[in-house]
């Protein structure tokens, strides 16, 4: 596990210093058309004939290795400028990339170079430049400035707060909208929507049917202390911890379902792992035991894993991820029981590599659950974990009742927990037995106990933290860089 956040680009130690220096405001001129494209128009039709000369395409970073050797509109923000005497060296993000420019008093009109020159970070701009390969550059690319047109200058008086020296997760937190705009961040949130995509798409490839839980709900799925109450109209409700309970009626409905949505805990504990909103995955299967449960979770771990490998190399460089370590992710995933890993910590303790002894029966804590992760190349998928210690949900182990049929998922490199899963309670008699003992409120829970009256089957499903999953395959210390907008316990700005 990596020891503090990185809060410095990678991007930021090779785009020096440079402080902006003050220019003469100026204004500019239409962006010129390059040379070879001012030439004929073709003739054809006749509706073409008054043809303006044609403008170059507007293209984005990721994509111009398609325009090598021609120009092309680009359209963002100055990320950097490095000026040398005659050269400038602007780098540019469109939020597909970043490229560096050149561009040398002779080369562009001086309307252009004076606007360039001294220009602000965070300026928004309209550049138009030509694509030169060059394989010393990051993106394998840069552009000579043809032209430039400034959109909105970021005033001198009041600069960009972001800096490309480092600063504190704090203050970054505080400009988090801005932060989100570093190279860094903005290659995370990419890598978060195509673990996203590629959740959805495991499931929507294989017969399974999304279908929507409610936010706003009568009582709690996992555990009353962390609840978020709402006023329903003078009525509790709270909003939900898991979209659970619901999609167990719904895969009893349509066979094969997930939920895919916002979820929210109460958690009152400041750890790296846990926000008090948060997003999850969730598939439920009726007729599937633990068993078929563990099948599903390394298929679909792996297909996430191998997705954004496959989909965002660039952005795993930028963020500078180990990926010959996500290249191992493939089933099957070792499994061992519960009783297996107080074995594992037990040993760690007698050899010192854990400072606590553990106490059999209790639940995995953090430091538990980061050796335990470290021990395997993949994830470990532990199962049957003392019943007392988990959901009321979830059935009993027919050969030991003490024991829940239910799985944690821990990731690799000691991050941990990302999915927590189990076959649910079938029994009518039992989940209200349950209900009783937990102390839920039975009338809460009339339509989930008539889930086990009417037709009651075997069934199980899982739950996927999105930020626990970003954080392992990001190689991040903190969830709080995998959402854009982290909630914690003392976060809810901005
Ligand atoms: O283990 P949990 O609490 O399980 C459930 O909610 C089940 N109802 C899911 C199911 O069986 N359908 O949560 C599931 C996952 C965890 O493994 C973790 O990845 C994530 O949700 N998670 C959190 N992520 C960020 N912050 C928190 N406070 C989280 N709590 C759970
Ligand atoms: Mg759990």
């Amino acid at each position: 596990m990596p020891e503090d956040a990185n809060t410095q680009d990678t991007l930021a130690a090779q785009a020096a210093s440079a402080a902006p220096q003050v220019p003469a405001q100026t204004e500019l001129a239409a962006p010129q058309v390059p040379a070879q494209t001012a030439s004929a128009a073709p003739q054809v039709p006749a509706q073409t004939a008054s043809a303006a000369p044609q403008a170059p395409p507007v293209a984005t970073i990721a994509t111009l290795g398609q325009h090598e050797g021609q120009a092309v509109t680009l359209r963002g923000w100055l990320y950097n400028l490095r000026e040398s005497g005659k050269l400038l060296f602007p780098i540019f993000r469109d939020g597909t990339g970043t490229i560096q420019g050149v561009a040398h008093v002779k080369s562009v009109p001086a309307e252009v170079f004076d606007a360039l020159k001294g220009l602000t970070q965070e300026s928004s701009v309209v550049v138009t430049g030509k694509v030169r390969a060059d394989k010393r550059a990051p993106g394998g690319y840069e552009l000579d400035v043809l032209d430039l047109k400034v959109v909105q200058r970021v005033p001198e008086t009041d600069p960009y707060p972001i800096t490309l020296k480092e600063h504190g997760v704090d203050f970054l937190m505080e400009h988090r909208h801005l932060w989100v705009r570093s190279p860094r961040q903005s290659a995370i949130l990419r890598i978060r929507a195509e673990i996203m995509r590629a959740a959805a798409e495991y499931f929507d490839s294989n017969g399974f049917i999304r279908t929507d839980p409610p936010i706003l709900t009568p009582a709690a799925c996992e555990g009353t202390s962390t609840l978020f109450p709402v006023d329903y109209f003078g009525d509790p409700a709270y909003l939900t911890q898991s979209g659970q309970l619901y999609i167990e009626a719904t895969a009893l409905a349509l066979g094969k379902v997930y939920s895919f949505g916002p979820t929210f805990r109460a958690e009152k504990s400041k750890t790296r792992r846990h926000l008090t909103e948060f997003w999850m995955i969730e598939p439920e299967v009726a007729f599937c035991d633990l068993d078929g449960l563990l099948e599903l979770s390394e298929n679909f771990l792996s297909h996430i894993v191998q997705s954004v490998l496959k989909n965002r190399a660039t952005e795993l460089q930028v963020i500078g991820r180990d990926t010959a370590k996500l290249e191992a992710i493939t089933p099957p995933f070792p499994r061992i029981t519960y009783d297996d890993a107080v074995s594992l910590l037990n040993a760690a303790h007698k050899t010192g590599q854990l400072e606590q002894p553990f106490e059999y029966g209790n639940d995995f804590g953090s430091p538990d659950e980061t050796w335990l992760s470290s021990q395997f190349d993949r994830p470990v998928m532990v199962h049957r974990y003392p019943a007392n210690v988990k959901a009321f949900y979830m059935e009993p182990d027919p050969l030991n009742a003490n024991l829940a049929l239910c799985v944690d998922v821990l990731a690799p490199e000691g991050y941990g927990e990302i999915i927590g899963g189990s076959q649910r309670v079938s029994s009518y008699e039992l989940l209200l037995s349950r209900i009783e003992q937990h102390q839920l409120p039975k009338e809460a829970f009339g339509w989930y106990l008539d889930l086990r009256r009417y037709g009651s089957v075997p069934h199980s499903g899982f739950g996927m933290g999105i930020e626990r999953a970003v954080a392992w395959i990001c190689g991040l210390d903190h969830v709080r860089e995998t959402i854009p907008f982290a909630r914690t316990l003392h976060r809810i700005y901005p």
